[in-house]
């Protein structure tokens, strides 16, 4: 991968350090109680795996795949869902999990369709939020990293061609 074309934004050890505060965070919150958590496919599934080995609770993992953005950097705002769960979510309280909030329109459509299916609750917490891009409000319980409008990639997101989420790092692309 040419390092020459982006910058880090969020090194490997504060994200490390973000996740683990939110998972003594979580782990209070849920305590006593046996949880799912969602992690929300394909962006979501490094944030989730650090996530829940930072939360010394009950739980099970189911996952939820969506995708909205194609080979482009801007989101074309249709939704589509790419995998769903297997349980029952009726009665569970649900974790969602996802990489980044951009402009809101797949959080709304996924958050709609878990709660559709009845939970005793649901909270989503995201790594990344992208304020200046919100098109629609959207109901988050914890953003680990706030983040300005620009393309990033690493650490599960993808650099729109499908590649670079196995970076350790959160870069960003040079302007
Ligand atoms: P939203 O629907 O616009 O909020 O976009 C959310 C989805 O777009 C995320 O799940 C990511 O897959 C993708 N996305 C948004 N911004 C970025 C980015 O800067 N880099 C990589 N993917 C992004």
């Amino acid at each position: 991968m040419n390092s020459n074309n982006w910058d880090v934004l969020i090194s490997s050890a504060r994200i490390q350090e973000g996740i683990r505060k939110l998972g003594l965070e979580l782990t209070e919150i849920y305590s006593g109680k046996k949880i799912v958590v969602i992690p929300l496919l394909r962006g979501g599934f490094m944030f989730a795996a650090d996530l829940v080995r930072n939360m010394n609770i009950d739980l099970q993992i189911e996952f939820l795949g969506a995708a909205s953005y194609g080979e482009q950097t801007k989101s074309s705002g249709e939704v589509r869902l790419t995998l769903d769960t297997t349980l029952p979510l009726s009665g569970r309280d649900v974790l969602l999990v996802e990489d980044i909030v951009d402009t809101g329109l797949t959080l709304t459509y996924i958050q709609k369709l878990i709660k559709s299916r009845n939970p005793a609750s649901l909270r989503t917490v995201v790594m990344l939020d992208k304020k200046a891009r919100r098109q629609v409000d959207v109901d988050i319980y914890r953003c680990v990293f706030d983040i300005p409008d620009r393309f990033v990639f690493g650490y599960g997101l993808d650099n729109s061609g499908g590649f670079g989420r196995n970076l350790p790092d959160i870069v960003a692309i040079k302007d």
